[in-house]
């Protein structure tokens, strides 16, 4: 896993952002599979910020969203869909029907995931997956004790999920029970990761991802399984890590190789 530990949430957010266009630039027809919460908006706005310098556009790519919640209507303001249309979808070229999103269809849940499933690899697999981290652990819905092999599936969310995401709603009864979210393996499958933290909320979660053992107990750490996963934290996030120090030597190697091209060329 690629630990790259900035000074303050706005360089994740610019830094996220850039990874995200230069996908986009080099691949135009990228498939992107992307996340809720509060901690991909300033990831978005700067992606919005290059494509309103007319650097990027998003025209060509299908997305495919980690999760949604089963038992709101796709209008309702805190559903996903409603999220994506106000924070992306909405501001920028996408092709509306080459935005995908787990459509929980209460009658035929089973079916709903087979079929999402199905979508993305007809897509052609995800080329980058975003995602963001629970103060559980959890990436997409996956709460502890998913299987490291699940696929999209339903999941009951935990009560300190739904006390985390409480916040968005008038009160906690509201939250709703039950998600639909990408497996681990589903995620897993993604050509290139990109994990993004910011917040002292998340550092136990941050330190038991990237150094505790792989367990289902916390979910991302499957992450640890992945070829091309980076991680990007701020200081606060990345306070609890024991090898920072390393990280840090590493990352500044790595950056020193990436503009060394002759070295890249060996
Ligand atoms: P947050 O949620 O970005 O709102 O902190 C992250 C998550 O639960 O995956």
């Amino acid at each position: 896993m690629r630990v790259v530990i900035l000074d303050e949430k706005s360089d994740v957010d610019r830094r996220a952002g850039q990874i995200l266009a230069q996908q986009i630039q080099t691949v135009p027809d990228s498939v992107l599979g992307l996340a809720t919460g509060s901690t991909p908006v300033g990831a978005y706005n700067e992606l919005l910020r290059i494509y309103e310098a007319g650097e990027v556009s998003f025209r060509d790519c299908t997305t495919f969203n980690l999760d949604e919640y089963v038992g709101l209507p796709p209008d309702h303001v805190q559903s996903y869909r409603h999220f994506m249309q106000e924070h992306l979808f909405g501001k920028a070229d996408f092709e509306p029907t080459q935005c995908h999103l787990p459509c929980p269809n209460i009658a035929q849940l089973d079916e709903s995931c087979e079929e999402y499933e199905a979508r993305i690899d007809e897509a052609g697999g995800i080329d980058l997956q975003l995602l963001g981290i629970g103060t559980d652990g959890h990436i997409a819905f996956n709460e502890p004790g998913s299987s490291l092999a699940s696929r999209t599936r339903v999941k009951a969310l935990t009560q300190q999920t739904r006390t985390d995401n409480a916040r968005f709603f008038e009160s906690i009864d509201e939250v709703p029970k039950l998600a639909v979210t990408m497996g681990i393996a589903t995620i897993l499958e993604a050509e290139k990761i990109l994990l993004l933290a910011t917040g002292e909320n998340k550092a136990s979660a941050v330190r038991d991802t990237v150094e505790g053992p792989i367990s289902a107990s916390v979910p991302a750490t499957a992450l640890q399984l992945h070829p091309k996963a980076t991680i990007l934290l701020d200081k606060p996030a990345a306070r609890l890590l024991a090898r920072k120090d390393y990280y840090e030597q590493v990352e500044f190697i790595q950056r020193e190789l990436e503009q060394n091209d002759a070295l890249n060329h060996h």
